[in-house]
């Protein structure tokens, strides 16, 4: 009896390690502890042992069969272990540098925002920064925008629901509403409430409009702002440092020039077009690239500066307007695609 038990472990024992599928493992398993297998065989003997004997022959079958399950414990292991390796493929060295990508490049937006912040940076222009969730009274109120102006329209501007509270945007009156900014302009209203004349800013940053994104519009976008504000400050200051800055960025070639317009936080109000003839792809004389004007005495009382003796000038331009001009993309898209052979173009 013993024999024959030993002799099962060890044919077990030499040929389990051949085994290589579930199927010949399920196989095996039935061979020896099956309903039909060896050790249930020897097992269903027990009734013809004497009496006396049952005791170490059951402890000896017991072990039989602990150690045969302990062999396909480990068989079953190894065949987990099989299978994970064939999922995972040809063993890697994790240590090893992956396939150079190469450094990465400067966005062109971000490329045309350094160059401009460092244009205006020379003449005395700091960065000044403000949130993209907006209040109604920063974006609107404060620039006197009217209450039935259409860029306050719900069809123009994303309002954020009211239940919305963000802890860091600073709100003017309790019962206004969040939205996402429309233009850089409030933060024109931001810096002069926290500091007094003059001031001298430059204000890039992300801005969001309801449009329906084509190869001119996007629903999100780029502007910089910039605001002055000293003694004496006149309209051939703002057209002079409007010169500046499009003949530093885009060539001594460039023209400026002024259409009257109308915004309610400037008066006199402009639309600023350049003339850029020398750029590749610019095939239009003149591009309208944004709005200026000499700050209204309304915006100045409602930050609380003395509009009889400060005085300013404000403008705000779209830097995918710029980019597009300067580098000769003629759709919005390519900007937001994040499409490698795109990018690499501005290495
Ligand atoms: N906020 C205007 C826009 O988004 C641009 C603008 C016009 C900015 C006149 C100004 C300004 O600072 O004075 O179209």
């Amino acid at each position: 009896m013993q024999e024959q038990l030993s002799a099962i472990l060890a044919k077990a024992q030499a040929e389990f390690p051949g085994i290589l599928t579930r199927p010949e493992y399920e196989a095996a398993k039935a061979r020896y502890v099956g309903p039909h297998g060896e050790l249930t065989a020897i097992m269903k003997q027990m009734g013809a042992v004497p009496k006396e004997q049952r005791p170490v022959f059951g402890k000896l079958v017991n072990e039989t069969k602990v150690q045969l399950q302990a062999l396909l414990d480990a068989t079953l292991a190894r065949l987990e272990q099989l299978e994970l390796a064939s999922k995972l493929g040809p063993a890697i060295d994790p240590t090893l540098p992956s396939p150079d990508v190469g450094p990465g490049t400067s966005h062109p937006l971000t490329l045309v925002r350094e160059e401009m912040c460092r244009i205006l940076h020379k003449v005395g222009f700091v960065i000044a920064d403000g949130p993209e969730v907006e209040t109604e009274y920063y974006c609107f109120d404060a620039l006197n925008t009217p209450a039935d102006h259409p860029a306050r329209d719900t069809q123009d501007t994303f309002y954020l629901p009211e239940t919305a509270r963000f802890a860091n945007v600073s709100k003017k009156n309790r019962e206004e509403r969040y939205l996402l900014r429309t233009h850089t302009s409030s933060v024109q209203i931001r810096t002069m409430l926290k500091g007094a004349p003059p001031i001298r800013i430059v204000s890039p940053g992300r801005v969001y409009r309801r449009d329906t994104t084509d190869a001119t519009h996007s629903a999100n976008f780029h502007q910089l702002e910039c605001l002055y504000v000293d003694k004496n400050v006149t309209v051939s200051d703002l057209k002079a440092l409007l010169d500046y800055i499009f003949a530093s960025l885009l060539g001594k070639e460039t023209k400026t020039r002024f259409r009257p317009h109308y915004f309610g936080y400037t008066e006199p109000s402009f639309e600023v077009d350049l003339s850029a003839k020398h750029l590749p792809k610019v095939n239009k004389e003149w591009i309208e690239i944004g709005g200026c004007g000499m700050v209204d005495p309304l915006v100045f009382d409602a930050v609380g500066y003395d509009s009889k003796v400060w005085s300013g000038y404000a403008f705000g331009m779209g830097l995918e307007r710029l980019a597009m001009m300067l580098y000769g993309i003629d759709d919005i898209r390519h900007f937001y695609q994040n499409d490698a052979r795109f990018l690499r173009q501005f290495a």
